[in-house]
């Protein structure tokens, strides 16, 4: 059974051209877009444990931590609704501001909600540095996350219409790779500030002011996708533009897809309703699955609680945040090895190979830390002990940073077509930063509750995702943008009657029961 489809590698439509510097750089400067993700992934966890910036926004908090006795379970000694508040709301905005976003990508294109999106970020993290108050703090977060919404809903379609289709997953991933340079940059930068004697927690928060200025400079200088332009009518600039990225006169077969791809896109009024036509069943599945999934792995304990959780493993204040530098690092170098490869090798053969890797890791750490603090939640670390588990958590890291991360990324990006395309990402970064949310909210609830069990728990998800990706993600790589329906219909489950029967039968119970009632 051909599981992954029947197209694979090098199946895809060839296009004339090459691969131009003109567009590695355009893509280069797109992908600055994930450092203002990546940074502001970094800088919360390290910033809630800075004792002035508590002492100031979370008296309570600060007291707690303070007078508490040494006695409490190791599980529990962190948790604190407030505080896991600060770090998640801002991906609620992020949420809803990714809807806004799919209009303004449609309407104005990709350039203009990358703009928008680094504009924005930009105020909130000037706001977040001169905060005086909880309420410029959280109006603060509300714009970074405003800013972030736009831009991880434009910057990953951005890329994934400029890049040509045998280098579309590379230089995708530099919007993921950029991301992790973020997130490493805030590690380091907490670990400067943590030194100083006040207002460190104010440098870290207004630093964020870099890396937004950095993209929307960029972002004034971008051309826009030629897809895009075609969708708002402009045929002959965009016939130019591609031209101009393909560094040849001879377009005519891509450009001729790009208006064709065009033309049905214009016949769609409201994507959003379109969406769920039964045709786009396929697209919608896999594009609220992977973001689902992807926070599922468990990754973003690791990134905002990465100090927190050492400091639980029974590492000192500093060597906490240097393990954080050190996982940060892993992170950077491991999604390096997926640009390599995930042209190559395709997207299901990192998909499978990071699951099984992190499922390894995830149940190696579990039975580390039941080992040493049982279900009690007493007792301490060896260092040889805390080294493995170290260890076990980067290996875990590298295996996620060559798979969920940029693939969550890239994915649901490529496997829309046109008319839905604005729409299918919107879903993406909705369903991303919801359970991003969910997770900083409850984590440090779940793991003084569930304990070592919360290893498990995270573990359970990868090895039902992986076999989820074994039969229901088709392979993508070559293929080009404007062509993808042809994966749909060549895969074993999406392309067959029994596919189209089921979900005929689905919305049949569905409107029965409903009648029903
Ligand atoms: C995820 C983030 C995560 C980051 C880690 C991204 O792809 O969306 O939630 O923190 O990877 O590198």
């Amino acid at each position: 059974m051909a599981v992954g489809g029947g197209i694979g590698a090098g199946n895809g439509k060839q296009y004339e051209g090459r691969v131009t510097p003109f567009v590695i750089v355009a893509c280069l400067v797109a992908a600055t877009g994930g450092l203002i993700f990546g940074y502001d992934i970094g800088i919360s966890g390290g910033v809630t444990s800075m004792d002035e910036f508590l002492q100031k926004f979370f008296p309570t908090v600060y007291e707690k931590q303070k007078n508490a006795t040494g006695h409490e379970s190791q599980y529990c000694k962190f948790e604190n609704h407030m505080l896991t508040l600060f770090t998640s709301s801002l991906y609620l905005a992020a949420l809803v501001a990714s809807f806004f976003a799919s209009a303004t990508t449609r309407k104005f294109g990709r350039k203009i909600s990358m703009t928008v999106g680094g504009m924005i970020f930009l105020v909130g993290s000037v706001l977040n540095g001169a905060a005086m108050n909880v309420a410029m703090l959280i109006i603060g977060r509300i714009l970074l996350g405003v800013g972030i919404g736009y831009a991880n809903q434009s910057v990953p379609v951005y890329l994934s219409e400029m890049a040509p289709p045998k280098l579309r997953g590379a230089l995708n991933i530099g919007f993921q790779m950029a991301t992790t340079i973020g997130i490493f940059a805030a590690n380091l930068v907490n670990y400067g500030t943590a030194q100083m004697k006040a207002n460190g927690w104010r440098v870290s928060l207004a630093l964020a002011a870099l890396p937004a200025l950095i993209m929307t400079i960029g972002a004034l200088f971008l051309p826009d996708t030629p897809n895009s332009l075609i969708e708002r009518g402009k045929k002959d600039q965009a016939k130019e533009m591609l031209q101009k990225i393909r560094g040849t006169p001879n377009v005519h077969d891509e450009f001729s897809d790009l208006v064709d791809a065009s033309a049905v896109s214009q016949q769609v009024r409201h994507p959003w309703r379109t969406i769920l036509e039964p045709k786009y069943r396929p697209q919608l599945v896999i594009t609220c699955l992977i973001p689902l999934f992807q926070q599922l792995t468990g990754i973003n304990v690791i990134m905002f609680y990465a100090p927190v959780l050492f400091k639980t493993l029974g590492f000192a204040d500093d060597a906490s945040l240097m393990s954080a530098v050190v996982t940060g690092l892993v992170n950077v170098f491991a999604t390096a090895v997926s640009i390599v490869v995930v042209d190559r090798f395709g997207r299901r053969v990192l998909f499978l190979e990071g699951g099984i890797q992190m499922l390894a890791c995830q149940i190696g750490v579990g039975v580390l830390i039941a080992s040493v603090f049982g279900v009690s939640g007493n007792g301490t670390f060896s260092k040889g002990m805390g080294n493995l588990a170290l260890a076990l958590i980067c290996v875990y890291v590298a295996a996620f940073a060559w798979s969920w991360g940029p693939l969550g990324w890239l994915v649901p990006s490529e496997i829309h077509p046109m008319e839905i395309r604005s729409a299918g990402q919107s879903i993406n970064v909705s369903v991303n930063m919801f359970f991003t949310f969910v997770i900083g909210q409850l984590f440090l609830s779940m793991l003084c509750h569930m304990k070592f069990g919360l290893f498990f728990f995270f573990g359970g998800w990868v090895l039902l995702m992986t076999v989820f990706v074994y039969f229901f993600v088709p392979e993508t790589k070559n293929m080009p943008i404007e062509e993808m329906n042809r994966v749909w219909k060549a895969h074993w489950f999406w392309g067959s009657t029994f596919q189209m029967m089921l979900w005929v039968l689905a919305t049949r119970a569905v409107t029965m029961m409903l009648d029903c009632n």
